[in-house]
């Protein structure tokens, strides 16, 4: 059996198209523009890619974007002293500070001062604790682009035995929170799995729908899937063969039900579920 592909890219333009209509809406209803400003620190080119798709992104949804690229060896009072102009820009509706930030700079210090109404990627303490007692404000961008290509591809959560592989403050944990929440989206039994845990593939062969967030190229093989499983592959590591996910896609799609293809997966979800939470951000802040 080979597995169906869920095809993120079609279901991110399609959702690209409800939030472009919706923007357009609020600006008429409004006169404002949503606006994100990306800061990017240094110049990595993995993150100078991410910043620019995230900007042309906002482009296409008639999202205002701001670009600021203070040099690699910026102080952190230097980026907090950023932050802060951007807080108090009435026209600035979102923040998004590309991670990582160099090693110089005091990134928990960095998060929580942006103001928790302009945090878009809901890195902020008070969005976390928000998202943990289930009253979000913002949902994180990669584990609600991951909820909406489940739920719109009409795979089920609730009871579902679901394997997170990866810990991450960014994927791993507020996934396995978002999933076992009460509710349509979430009701699923959650395991999260750690470069600590104990005979992984045994367990990640308990799961329903297999979500990999691990930073590792091909990781997972196909002995450590459940025939059937939906698999969900968040990696994109550059390797001398190119980009690859955190799944050896070609072995593991003959075992799996279904499977997120890298690229075209959750990548092009993460930057459209951005795009909703800049628009959700003007919307709080022109009430
Ligand atoms: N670096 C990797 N993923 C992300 C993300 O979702 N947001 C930000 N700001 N930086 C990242």
């Amino acid at each position: 059996m080979t597995a169906s592909i869920i095809d993120g890219k079609a279901l991110a333009g399609q959702i690209r198209e409800e939030i472009a209509r919706d923007t357009a809406e609020f600006t008429a209803a409004t006169g404002a523009t949503p606006c994100l400003a990306a800061v990017l620190v240094g110049d990595d080119p993995g993150s100078q890619v991410y910043v620019r798709n995230k900007q042309k992104a906002c482009g296409r949804a008639g999202i205002d974007s701001q670009l600021y690229t203070p040099p690699a060896n910026t102080a952190t009072e230097e980026l907090l002293a950023l932050i802060d102009r951007l807080n108090r820009d009435p026209k600035v509706h979102g923040i998004l500070v590309q991670l990582p930030l160099p090693d110089q700079i005091d990134e928990r210090r960095v998060l929580e001062a942006v103001d928790p109404v302009k945090d878009v990627d809901a890195f902020h303490p008070e969005n976390v604790g928000r998202i943990v007692q289930g009253r979000p404000r913002f949902l994180p961008c990669t584990p609600h682009g991951i909820l909406q290509l489940l739920h719109r591809n009409d795979v089920a959560t609730a009871g579902a035995n679901v394997v997170v592989v990866g810990r991450s403050d960014i994927v791993g944990k507020p996934m396995a929170i978002l999933l076992m929440q009460r509710g349509a989206q979430g009701d699923a039994t959650v395991t999260v799995c750690h470069s600590r845990t104990r005979n992984l593939a045994e367990v990640t062969r308990g799961a329903d729908i297999l979500i990999v967030a691990i930073g590792r190229a091909k990781f997972i093989t196909a002995e450590m899937v459940k025939p059937g499983a939906v698999v969900i592959d968040v990696g994109m590591n550059r390797t001398p063969e190119g980009l690859a996910g955190d799944v050896d896609f070609e072995h593991v799609k003959e075992v799996a039900g279904r499977i997120t293809p890298v690229p075209g997966g959750v990548g092009p979800m993460t930057i459209t579920m951005l795009l909703r939470n800049t628009l959700t951000a003007a919307r709080l802040q022109t009430a």
